[in-house]
């Protein structure tokens, strides 16, 4: 018996984490009772700072596994390491026992476009190329060809853990069904192209094959959603984040009256005119930004 902790989009050097707010987070695992840590991508644009993460937690005593996000993948070099990282906690395409029943499995995921509202893949990707941080990222293929290919590697695991008669929690980093992709309408509707790296549908179909797979957590959204039951299936998707698109960070703003109407565009100059007291508003308020963000599985 345990419980498992999944958590996404921890992105620390973006948002400026030192110890101090590891710490935090470790409190709260701690008074959740956790006894298994899954980093579910995103957790740092270095794998450095990234490992550095993995050694605070498992230093600690809290086993803590990992997979890639997006963003680590743009400091790795080559597809082999991008899914066979040589970590002992890599937990990309490999499985762990949680109990004799049930088995922890990671996935890197990818996206393959299917979520775009453009029609062409050289369109999407003049447009990944334009706009998107992961034309940093040196892929050996093309998109839909990393993910078709992962995809044929993800469904020989889940055929061996079906035969083993193994219940399934799968950690991936992108989006596995269309119900968690939002498409905008009027002026924002041009946004809905880049919906095109959010994931891919296919993992999804995928999944729906596996009557195994009791929940699937990602992230990458940036955005959380309520939990949806799809076929037998429990989907989870709640992303930390960046600082400035986090619930703590509006409520900053709101109580201090810091914006007339609320502009995104416009926060990350807010908060630096009000370093010091969003700095103290933050260490009130993490805790609940953490809480949020964390998917717990009991075992
Ligand atoms: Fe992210
Ligand atoms: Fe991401």
């Amino acid at each position: 018996m345990g419980r498992l902790a999944i958590i996404s989009d921890l992105h620390v050097d973006i948002n400026h984490f030192t110890e101090k707010e590891l710490q935090q987070l470790f409190t709260i695992l701690m008074e959740q009772e956790v006894t298994h840590l899954h980093l579910a991508g995103d957790t740092a644009n270095r794998l450095k700072t990234c490992q550095a993460v993995l050694d605070f937690f498992n230093h600690k005593g809290l086993a803590t596994s990992f997979i890639f996000g997006n963003h680590e993948l743009a400091d790795v070099t080559g597809e082999a390491m991008m899914a066979h990282y040589p970590n002992v906690h890599f937990l990309n395409e490999r499985f762990i026992p949680l109990n004799e029943k049930k088995v922890l499995l990671g996935f890197n995921g990818w996206y393959d476009y299917s979520y775009s509202t453009t029609n062409t893949e050289k369109e999407s990707l003049r447009l990944k190329n334009l706009y998107w941080y992961d034309r940093f990222i040196q892929r050996e293929f093309s998109d839909p060809e990393v993910n078709r290919l992962g995809l044929q590697r993800l469904e020989k695991i889940l055929v061996e853990l079906e035969e083993k008669g193994l219940e399934v929690v799968l950690a991936t980093h992108f989006v596995p069904k269309r119900e968690f992709i939002v498409y905008q309408t009027g002026k924002y509707q041009r946004w809905n192209q880049l919906n095109a790296f959010l994931g891919s549908e296919a993992l999804g179909e995928l999944i729906d094959r596996f009557a195994n797979v009791q929940q699937v957590v990602f992230g990458h959204t940036h955005r959380k959603f309520e939990e949806q039951q799809i076929g037998n299936t429990l989907y989870s998707c709640r992303p930390l984040g960046y600082f400035y698109e986090w619930q703590l960070t509006r409520d900053f703003i709101r109580e201090n009256q810091l914006m007339e109407t609320f502009q995104m565009a416009k926060i990350r100059s807010v908060l630096k005119a009000n370093q010091a007291a969003f700095d103290q508003y933050k260490e009130q308020h993490l805790k609940n930004e953490f809480q949020s963000a964390m998917t717990l599985i009991d075992y």
